[in-house]
């Protein structure tokens, strides 16, 4: 895959605090198994959700520059190089970063893509390079969401768009009771849970998400999904689906295990395009009974 031109990014120092000192850590240690755990559990979503956004968003921007914050194995800014964009992913972990550098030396895209050690909270860009900006899985690392989110806002260009996808603790009642049942699943198989490394991680309020988005003036549209991982092994990737899809639907604007923000920085001016137009169905919602006019303004 081709990498693009060194012009614009000056690589800087990361955080020296202690929250992203354990957090680079945590993946110091974890980071030769994460795509074999984290990348291989959430894969369904990405499936689900993700790809099919993206695809969406190569056919409205063409190649485009986007930024993948807290890009870790890399696994959303291929998925994005491989639809024609110039990614650059930033992370501060540098072994998460070796590993995907690895897979972009096997990766054969349309786009380019280039990985720097980076502090999400203060990137040495330009105000508004980026056309598109995806950020999975990182805020739930952060201490605070706000700095992260400034960032976005400011790398962003006018009408670009942006994806979040993390845990919330907003889970549905099914939810929690499901999460209860899968703990007790891993005490009884005597997982290494309690061995790993200590994170820093934590479920995100979607709420304050939401508020802050708000206030940072931005367009968006969040869907949340419940996990079912006490059946995920019994079940075939299309069944798994479909039960999600079931039991996400009744919570789908409010509550949920996973959420996940479609969203716009306005232009200044007339819109051309919405975060999610009309025409846009997420798989989640496409199908059979469950098919609906658009994935938003319910
Ligand atoms: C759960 S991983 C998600 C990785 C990737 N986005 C994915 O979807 O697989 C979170 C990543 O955020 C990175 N991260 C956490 N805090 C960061 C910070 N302040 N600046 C840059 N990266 C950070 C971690 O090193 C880690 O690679």
């Amino acid at each position: 895959m081709g990498r693009p031109a060194d012009v614009w990014y000056t690589p800087v120092a990361i955080a020296n605090d202690d929250f992203s000192l354990q957090d680079i850590e945590f993946h110091r240690e974890t980071a030769s198994y994460y795509d074999a755990e984290v990348t291989a559990k959430y894969g369904v979503y990405h499936r689900l959700l993700l790809e099919p956004y993206l695809d969406w968003l190569a056919e409205q921007l063409g190649p485009a520059r986007a930024l993948d914050m807290g890009c870790g194995t890399g696994v959303v800014s291929l998925a994005l190089a491989q639809r024609g964009f110039d990614v650059l992913g930033v992370d501060h972990s540098q072994d998460m970063l070796a590993i995907a550098e690895h897979k972009l030396t096997n990766a054969n895209s349309r786009g380019t893509c280039r990985f720097v050690v980076g502090d999400v909270r203060n990137l040495p860009v330009a105000n508004g390079h980026f056309a598109c900006v995806t950020c999975q899985g990182l805020l739930h690392h952060l201490g605070q969401l706000q700095p992260c989110l400034q960032e976005l806002v400011r790398v962003l260009r006018p009408g670009g768009f942006f994806y979040i996808s993390e845990p919330c603790c907003e889970a549905t009642p099914l939810g929690r009771a499901l999460r209860k049942l899968w703990r007790l699943r891993l005490v009884r198989h005597q997982t290494t849970e309690a061995e790993k490394p200590q994170s820093v991680e934590a479920p995100i309020s979607a709420q304050d998400l939401r508020a802050m988005l708000e206030g940072l003036g931005l367009e968006f549209d969040m869907r949340f999904v419940t996990q079912l991982s006490p059946v995920r092994a019994a079940l075939s990737e299309r069944l798994y689906v479909l039960a999600v899809t079931l039991v996400s639907w009744p919570w789908r604007n409010r509550r949920g295990d996973l959420v996940f923000v479609f969203g716009r920085k306005p232009e200044t001016g007339e819109l051309g395009v919405d975060p999610l137009p009309h025409d846009y169905r997420s798989p989640l919602y496409r199908r059979g009974r469950l098919s609906r006019p658009g994935f938003r303004g319910d």
